[in-house]
């Protein structure tokens, strides 16, 4: 896994429980993300992380995107307070910058690469969790924007931060790109392996 995020580890893991996922090796670095879309930056991390380490590699870039800021943070929802703000800093960010009257629609979106060491070409696996940004934050669970994210595809007007993780995986931008790839590999292995 291109991440040392430990919360994306925890649900790629889940979803990928067939194959031994590791974490980055503390020495591999990766590229800045200077892409302009999730799969730019997704593609650069899994092959940075790929070639460092010989090994087959998955990156994660993902983000969330609000109607009414016309689609920011996206790229830049790790950095939306500045450049080392915490989870914390940026949910707040969000929430202030939403007026409470506007179009509170948000999207969660994941892009997910495959890279070999020596590969030509690279799997991209991109799915999204649509939702409404809460005006208060809620729940414990999850990181980052989970707080504010109700998804729309779970009863309860509930947060990310208030599902049970397998809830979160069933429905999250990153739990169905996950899926992808896992129905990926599968038919990949079935395919060299005759
Ligand atoms: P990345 O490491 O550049 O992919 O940063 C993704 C950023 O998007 C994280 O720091 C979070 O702020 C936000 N994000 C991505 N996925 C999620 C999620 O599942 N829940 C909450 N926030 C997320």
């Amino acid at each position: 896994m291109a991440t040392r995020n430990e919360h994306k580890l925890r649900e790629l893991g889940a979803v990928l429980a067939e194959h031994e996922l590791v974490p980055l090796p503390r020495e591999v670095e990766l590229p800045p993300e200077t892409g302009s879309t999730f799969a730019e930056n997704a593609l650069a991390k899994a092959r940075a992380a790929a070639r460092a380490t010989g090994q087959p590699a998955i990156a994660d870039d993902s983000g969330i995107e609000a109607v009414a800021l016309d689609g920011r943070p996206g790229v830049q929802s790790a950095r939306f307070a500045g450049q080392h703000a915490t989870d914390a800093e940026n949910l707040a960010k969000l929430i202030g910058a939403v007026p409470r009257e506007a179009d509170r629609r948000v999207t969660y979106v994941c892009a997910m690469v495959y890279a070999e060491p020596d590969a030509e070409e690279e799997p991209l696996f991109e799915a999204v969790c649509s939702g409404t940004l809460a005006v208060e934050p809620r729940g414990s669970g999850g990181f980052g924007y989970d707080p504010a994210f109700v998804p729309d595809d779970v009863p309860g007007e509930r947060t990310m931060a208030e599902l049970e993780p397998a809830e979160k995986d069933a429905i999250s931008h990153r739990g169905r790109a996950a899926r992808m790839l896992a129905g990926w590999l599968e038919t990949a292995g079935a395919a060299t392996t005759g």
